[in-house]
């Protein structure tokens, strides 16, 4: 029977161990832009130990997202995302993200609007 601590495999990925650190919306974006505070928080998680570092529900519409969240809706995001990604490996986690559509905010806010 595998132990919590024992590497798993998810597809072509190995994770050191079976410990997921959940996904958290920080509120540290802006504009959709990952920014040095969530560089720095998500620095904090990957050293806790977790194998798996899951980042929080991100955006894939700009009109479909209930609150500020981190942008996937285009590229321009890409580069962020990428520096992200890299912090959370030099922690010796792996990455993986949510992608968020709330469609219920987006006709919120088309209500709203008329
Ligand atoms: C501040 C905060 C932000 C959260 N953001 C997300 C999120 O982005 N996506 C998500 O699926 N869950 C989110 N959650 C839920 C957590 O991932 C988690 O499921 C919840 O805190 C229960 O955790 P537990 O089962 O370890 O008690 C958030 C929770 C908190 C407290």
């Amino acid at each position: 029977m595998p132990n919590v601590f024992d590497p798993i495999k998810i597809g072509l990925m190995e994770v050191k161990n079976r410990i997921v650190a959940g996904p958290m919306m920080s509120n540290t974006d802006i504009d959709g832009y990952v920014t040095q505070n969530t560089l720095d928080l998500y620095d904090e998680r990957a050293a806790g130990g977790a194998g798996l570092v899951h980042v929080e529900a991100c955006a894939v519409r700009k009109d479909g997202r209930p609150f500020d969240q981190i942008g996937l809706w285009h590229d321009r995001f890409l580069p962020g995302l990428r520096h992200l990604a890299e912090v959370i490996h030099r922690g010796g986690a792996k990455a993986s993200i949510q992608n968020a559509n709330t469609p219920a905010a987006s006709s919120f806010s088309h209500c709203v609007a008329r």
